[in-house]
């Protein structure tokens, strides 16, 4: 497949493209500005924010449309990039695959979310369920459109679990946000790039997947894993949510105290995932 891939500078982005050749699939990077040297496929330039210069990269020779992109903030700005991408896929049965995330389910309390739990979105990621929504109705207009909620990214050095390892540094001792009890559902980036592959491949038009390899990941555990790489030692602490808010705004400071357990199963059965890199903890290890 010829895949257009919206985002393919990212942490994300730049795993999925790796994996999309490696399958085989030409890929098509949507860059910002022309010549990007770090990303190693044919480019073309447009933003989220100029809906026609993305109808115009969506060429009829592109098979598939993945948008790994950081939304633009602005609720209409995303509809409208969003329409500008699948127009032209409209009647044809090409894909169109949305990155999403599960910070949209808001805090689940201990029992799995899985793919049919209501959404009670985070105001980070406050009008998202509108865009999936948005996404998945294209099914019924010829688009083999599907939906993507990654759970926290880690792995390959980067990730919000990085963040932990210089939040310990800078308090000098292993640092958590909020409550002791918290949890993150988790994935490395090649099991998610995986998973971004299998979909474009061969998700049913109108599908949701998590894409989550642990469930629930206590994060004090994954603080201490990056007090021990930062080289603080101590009993992992608990940063106040007030205090984290006003450094690290309210919005992601809120993100990183929410306690969720949510399930990737159905990608595992439905598509034959095999999430098979390090877990969190051991991945954090690694950093050193
Ligand atoms: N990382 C996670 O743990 C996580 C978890 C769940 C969901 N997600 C979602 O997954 C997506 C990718 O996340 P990421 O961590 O890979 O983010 P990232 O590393 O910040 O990459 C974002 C990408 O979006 C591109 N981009 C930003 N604004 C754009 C615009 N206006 N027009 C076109 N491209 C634009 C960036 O291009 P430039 O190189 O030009 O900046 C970059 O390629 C996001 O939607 C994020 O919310 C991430």
């Amino acid at each position: 497949m010829k895949v257009l891939l919206v985002g393919a500078s990212g942490y994300i982005g730049s795993a999925v493209s790796s994996h999309l050749a490696a399958a085989g699939h030409q890929v098509v990077a949507l860059v910002r500005t022309p010549g990007r040297s770090d990303v190693r496929h044919e480019q073309r330039v447009a933003d989220l924010t100029d809906p026609a210069s993305l109808s115009r990269a969506v060429t009829s020779d592109i098979d598939a449309v993945i948008n790994l992109a950081t939304p633009t903030g602005d609720a209409s700005a995303d509809a409208a990039a969003t329409t500008a991408l699948t127009d032209p896929l409209r009647g044809t049965g090409r894909a169109f695959v949305y990155a999403s995330g599960v910070w949209v389910l808001g805090a689940t309390g201990p029992a799995a979310a899985d793919e049919s739990a209501p959404v009670n979105p985070l105001p980070i990621v406050g009008y998202r369920p509108s865009i999936e929504r948005q996404v998945l109705d294209l099914a019924a207009d010829g688009v083999r459109a599907t939906v993507i909620r990654p759970g926290v990214v880690h792995g390959n050095g980067g990730g919000i679990p990085a963040l932990l390892v210089e939040l310990a540094r800078k308090h000098g001792h292993p640092t958590y946000v909020g409550e002791g009890s918290v949890h993150w559902p988790m994935v490395h980036v090649e099991d998610l790039a995986e998973l971004f592959v299998a979909t474009v491949e061969r998700a049913p038009a109108g599908s949701l997947w998590h894409g989550v390899a642990e469930s629930s990941v206590l994060v004090r555990d994954l603080a201490a894993a990056a007090g021990a790489v930062a080289g603080v030692a101590g009993e992992p602490q608990p940063w106040p949510l007030e205090d984290a808010r006003a450094e690290l705004g309210a919005p992601f400071a809120d993100a990183l105290a929410l306690d969720q357990t949510v399930s990737g199963e159905a990608a595992r059965t439905g598509l034959d995932w095999l999430p098979r890199r390090a877990g969190a903890i051991a991945d954090v290890r690694e950093l050193s």
